[in-house]
């Protein structure tokens, strides 16, 4: 019986086969690519051909979707009042352990951070780099250790949740699955060109960021390293660490190759 050898296969195979919804994924790891729409394959070949010369609408599709490296051009504007702010900004967590209070996770080492009026501002960084803790922070979800929140004016930095109430029809909180449409960025655009809102977009997707962000705030360790117009971070990011994230956007080679293709 020859099942051992064909375990071994199954392995290999396993080992060689990435399944991807993610096409920068596609483009890093892939030798061969396979389009596999409603359960039947719609394009197959070599990750040049499917993903270079695309020939089915749904790999055409599926491609046009990925977030380009790169940010559109848009004309230069200026923004208006500061609406929220987040002035020194400090926030530990307290590890409650089986044997009582533990090591403190510092969220935010006394972050800073203005947003004005019409402005979207991107907060990126890895997972665990505290860009959760700071929304919640400044939409007044938790209350920060240290430091201010202001809205609008208003210091609501420790004001009781009954006082909230008046504040909470300026600010929301919006939880949006970027996959949920093939195009979130659209959605988004509409919503703020037609209400002058000011956004604090949390992504850990570099490229989503440049998308729709008019600046971007680079977060580590709890604080944040860089913060620069979009077109500034993508053109010359000054900290290792932005240029680290760049280098870790999936598909980054690619997108630079479509992108220069296109222009
Ligand atoms: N409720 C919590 N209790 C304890 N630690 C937390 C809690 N929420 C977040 N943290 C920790 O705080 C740090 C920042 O988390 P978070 O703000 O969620 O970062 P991000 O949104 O960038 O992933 C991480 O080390 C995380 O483990
Ligand atoms: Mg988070």
């Amino acid at each position: 019986m020859a099942w051992p050898e064909t375990v071994l296969a199954i392995e290999k195979l396993i080992h060689a086969l990435a399944i991807a919804r993610e096409f920068g994924v596609v483009a890093d790891i892939a030798d061969h690519v396979a389009v596999l729409q409603r359960g039947a394959l719609v394009e197959s070949g070599t990750r040049a051909e499917v993903l270079e010369r695309p020939s089915h609408p749904y790999t055409q599709a599926l491609i046009a979707a990925v977030p380009k490296l790169l940010v559109p051009s848009r004309p230069r504007q200026t923004f208006g009042k500061v609406m929220l702010e987040s002035i020194e900004a400090r926030k530990a967590y307290q590890a409650h352990g089986m044997f009582g209070r533990g090591r403190a996770t510092v969220a935010l080492d006394g972050v800073s951070v203005t947003l004005r009026r019409g402005e979207t501002l991107g907060l990126v960084g890895e997972s665990g780099s505290g860009k959760s803790t700071l929304a919640r922070a400044m939409t007044r979800l938790l209350t920060i250790d240290s430091g201010d929140i202001v809205l609008d004016g208003d210091d609501i930095t420790r004001i009781p949740a009954r006082l909230m109430r008046t504040h909470r029809q300026k600010i929301q909180m919006i939880f949006q699955d970027p996959y949920a449409s093939l195009d979130p960025r659209q959605r988004v655009a509409d919503i703020k060109t037609k209400l002058q809102l000011s956004k604090l977009f949390v992504t850990h997707d570099l490229r989503v960021a440049l998308q729709i962000c008019d600046r971007i705030a680079v977060m580590r360790h709890g604080a944040i390293v860089e913060l620069d117009e979009t077109a500034t971070i993508h053109a010359a990011p000054k900290h290792p660490y932005t240029r680290a994230l760049f280098d870790a956007v999936p598909g980054a080679a690619w997108s630079h190759a479509m992108a220069t293709a296109a222009s």
